[in-house]
């Protein structure tokens, strides 16, 4: 666990960034800053607020925890969340992106964004002159890694000398989880199927971190010394017309108790989960996961990330 003091009592960090569209946004000491700050919030030993704030809310894809994380998380600090969803706004209708931010940023004091193009939550935080935060991309999903590295955090009493295994689709989470790993020295070995693998630039970007992940062979090379594996659905929103082609592809990598046998690792999946696919409902159901603190700490990491990006 780390020892520095709480970001919430050094004050925001020097330099945060103007928009959090993916973890590696942040150094590694800000990373950690959130992380304290997300352990102070949940607490109770950092009572920040942020009142009559509004956090904007844009979705193109279906969300629980993301929505109901951000909305209640605001709704804790003092301030306001406002839904936006896909048939409500003129977005819907044609309006172009770049006049939804530039309005939106008229009236509220960040925006959360969730939408199919990584280009377009760029888009956002080039014309929107307030915080712009990725609620999930095709390609990233940065507020689950925060929550994903405070889960590990909390039950391994910090992030050195846990190994973690990810195993099955190298989708956004992935993408995201390889690249905060890289930042907060986990390590991290990865078991995806020919051709759906993390991708070049995210395996560029954890080098130049300093940290590539280890690249398994298969899913039981993966788990053998893992204190923690990890997966996420192998047909992501917006891939439904590539489930026949893709499902064939992951025989072998479900998370279950006979993969897991002979290991005492922790499970960890950012929901939702499809129980016969990617993971079984015994191992979802059992001790060993994880999956519920996962959930609630988007709530505790995204408040830290949202007051350090708007204090
Ligand atoms: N993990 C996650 O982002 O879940 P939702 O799709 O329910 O927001
Ligand atoms: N990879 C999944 C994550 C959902 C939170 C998807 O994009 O559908």
């Amino acid at each position: 666990m780390s020892t520095n003091p709480t970001a919430s009592e050094t004050g925001p960090s020097d330099d945060f960034p103007a928009d959090f569209l993916d973890v590696d946004d942040l150094t590694a000491a800000q990373l950690d800053a959130v992380l304290d700050r997300a352990e102070a919030l949940k607490t109770g030993r950092d009572a920040t607020t942020l009142p009559r704030t509004t956090l904007a809310m844009l979705f193109e894809k279906p969300s629980t925890r993301t929505r109901a994380s951000f909305e209640t998380g605001m709704t804790q600090l003092g301030g306001h969340a406002m839904f936006l969803g896909p048939d409500d706004i003129q977005l819907g209708h044609g309006e172009p992106l770049k006049d939804t931010a530039r309005a939106l940023a008229g009236y509220a004091d960040a925006i959360m964004a969730r939408t199919f193009d990584h280009g377009d939550v760029e888009t956002l935080a080039e014309y929107a002159d307030v915080p712009v935060v990725n609620g999930l991309t095709d390609e990233a999903h940065p507020c689950q890694t925060l929550a994903d590295l405070l889960t590990i955090r909390q039950a391994f009493g910090g992030l050195d000398d846990v190994s973690v295994a990810w195993v099955g689709d190298g989708n956004n989470v992935a993408r995201s989880f390889a690249v905060g790993c890289a930042l907060a020295g986990v390590d991290l070995t990865v078991a995806t199927p020919d051709g759906f693998g993390l991708g070049d630039d995210v395996l560029d970007r954890c080098t130049g971190l300093g940290a590539a992940p280890t690249l398994a062979d298969g899913p039981a090379d993966a788990v053998a010394d893992a204190d923690v594996v990890y997966t996420d659905v192998w047909v992501s929103m917006g891939q439904e017309k590539r489930r026949e082609e893709k499902l064939p592809a992951f025989d072998g990598y479900q998370l279950n108790e006979a993969l897991l046998a002979g290991t005492d690792a922790d499970v960890m999946h950012c929901l939702p989960a499809h129980r016969g696919e990617e993971i079984t409902d015994d191992v979802i159901e059992s001790d060993r996961a994880l999956v519920w603190e996962q959930a609630e700490n988007r709530m505790h990491a995204q408040k830290a990330l949202l007051v350090e990006l708007l204090t």
